[in-house]
């Protein structure tokens, strides 16, 4: 009898080597996060236009304009230029965090408070200028009570042309040192007050279109833009906020992308690693362990999120608590994603419930014909509209300021998981 209860000790004792392989404290994927993603797929384009274009150009002394990147809920909008701003800073780059803004919050108030830390970064802060003194005291009181009661009562600038004149300083600071300035503000959609919409992008824009002489040996003195770098992040309805909101120069200032779903390849890519090398992972011992994946396992992955990266974290998140053992398989990925579907639907739902009701009517209508039927007229017939016509400013909405559809010839959707949402019995993979 003793002897037996030791057997069973000494052999659960085992098991318990092997469940210490994958755990909570070890998952790798993140859904639901905005920190950058241990995994990460694509985006490949965005990144090379921060390393390629936009700061090689802002360290030349050239005008660049800002960037907006739009996209439906959880498409990693935010994820994205996070990680485009942690590359910043690790080359020394002076960034700001991401700057949410919360409905209701002065924005102005939120910008003017992390434009001082920029300022402390760059080192003005310590400076004997009288003029710079003066400016940090002036953006010091709009980060303080913001643009209501900050400086208006005061004599000088409006608030938002002080932000810009330290904007302005803090440039000079960084053509000094070679590097860029980064400033990221995350849910635009989110200014609903039009005046402080139209001061945060002329704060923004006037310094990043303002011109500075410098020194440079051989030549004199020449004119040049200041490297600052702008993303603005939100949701497509920030596209709805009138010219006038924006303000006219806007669309000269900014350039805006709107992010589609993430490539198959890419996702394939970014779990490659699990599968050739292996994912490190520590074990109890203070060693490491390598976590695999069998390829039919990724391809699981893959077809399940439908290019969406929020739903890609979550699979790979259940996944890997679906078992212990140090191989991923196809059978646990479709396991895990059984518990994860009450979640994925309610995250394609999020998407649907936003959109207005003839938005949400034409992807209906679409939804229901045969792939190859799908164009404007048979749409439009099918939703309900009086004529084609009627629809066009819906499908063109859905196509260039949300991009869940694309209209072509025929029409197709771009949004993956919303297609999969509307047509089959995605989520459930039965
Ligand atoms: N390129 C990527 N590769 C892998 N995972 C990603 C990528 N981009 C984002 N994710 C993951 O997708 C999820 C959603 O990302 P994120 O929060 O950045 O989206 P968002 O577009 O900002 O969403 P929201 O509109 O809700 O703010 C996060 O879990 C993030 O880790
Ligand atoms: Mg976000």
């Amino acid at each position: 009898m003793l002897l037996k209860t030791d057997n069973f000790t000494k052999h659960t004792h085992r098991t318990d080597k092997l469940i210490s392989v994958r755990s909570a404290v070890n998952n790798p994927f993140q859904p639901g996060s905005d920190v950058v993603p241990a995994i990460w797929a694509g985006r490949t384009g965005q990144l090379s236009d921060w390393r390629d274009v936009l700061r090689p150009r802002l360290v030349a002394g050239l005008f660049e304009r800002g960037r907006t990147v739009l996209g439906e809920p959880g498409l990693g909008k935010s994820s994205l230029v996070r990680r485009i701003a942690d590359e910043a800073e690790r080359r020394g780059d002076w960034v700001t965090p991401q700057i949410r803004l919360p409905l209701g919050v002065d924005p102005v108030k939120r910008i003017a408070a992390e434009t001082l830390k920029l300022a402390d970064k760059a080192g003005l802060a310590t400076g004997r200028e009288q003029r710079v003194a003066g400016l940090l005291g002036r953006v010091q009181s709009v980060a303080a009570s913001g643009v209501s009661l900050g400086l208006r009562e005061v004599d000088g600038p409006e608030p938002h042309a002080a932000l810009t004149e330290l904007l302005v300083e803090i440039g000079r600071a960084a053509i000094a040192r070679g590097n860029v300035v980064l400033i990221h503000l995350d849910e635009i959609q989110n200014i609903a007050d039009a005046r402080a919409l139209s001061q945060v992008l002329i704060a923004l824009g006037d310094a990043i279109t303002r011109k500075v002489e410098v020194e440079v040996p051989v030549v004199g003195l020449i004119d040049r833009s200041l490297p600052i770098a702008v993303y603005l992040t939100g949701l497509p309805e920030f596209d709805d906020a009138t010219g006038a909101r924006k303000g006219a120069t806007f669309t000269r200032r900014f350039k805006t992308t709107t992010l589609a779903p993430i490539d198959d390849d890419d996702l394939r890519s970014a779990l490659q690693p699990f599968v050739v090398s292996g994912w490190e992972v520590a074990d109890d011992n203070g060693g490491v362990r390598l976590v695999r994946m069998e390829p039919d396992a990724v391809e699981a992955i893959v077809e399940i999120c439908r290019g969406e990266p929020f739903l890609f974290q979550l699979a790979g998140e259940r996944a890997w608590y679906a078992g212990s053992g140090d191989l991923i398989t196809r059978e646990e990925v479709l396991r895990g994603w059984r518990g994860a579907q009450a979640e994925a639907t309610s995250h394609v739902e999020r998407i649907l419930v936003r959109l207005p009701q003839r938005e949400l009517e034409f992807l209906q209508a679409m939804a229901k014909l045969p792939s190859g039927e799908r164009v404007l007229t048979r749409i439009a017939a099918e939703a309900g509209f009086d004529k084609p016509t009627d629809a066009g400013p819906v499908s063109q909405r859905l196509d260039r300021v949300r991009g869940i559809i694309e209209r072509g010839k025929p029409y197709s959707f771009r949004h993956r998981a919303v297609e999969a949402f509307l047509t089959s019995d995605w989520p459930d993979i039965g």
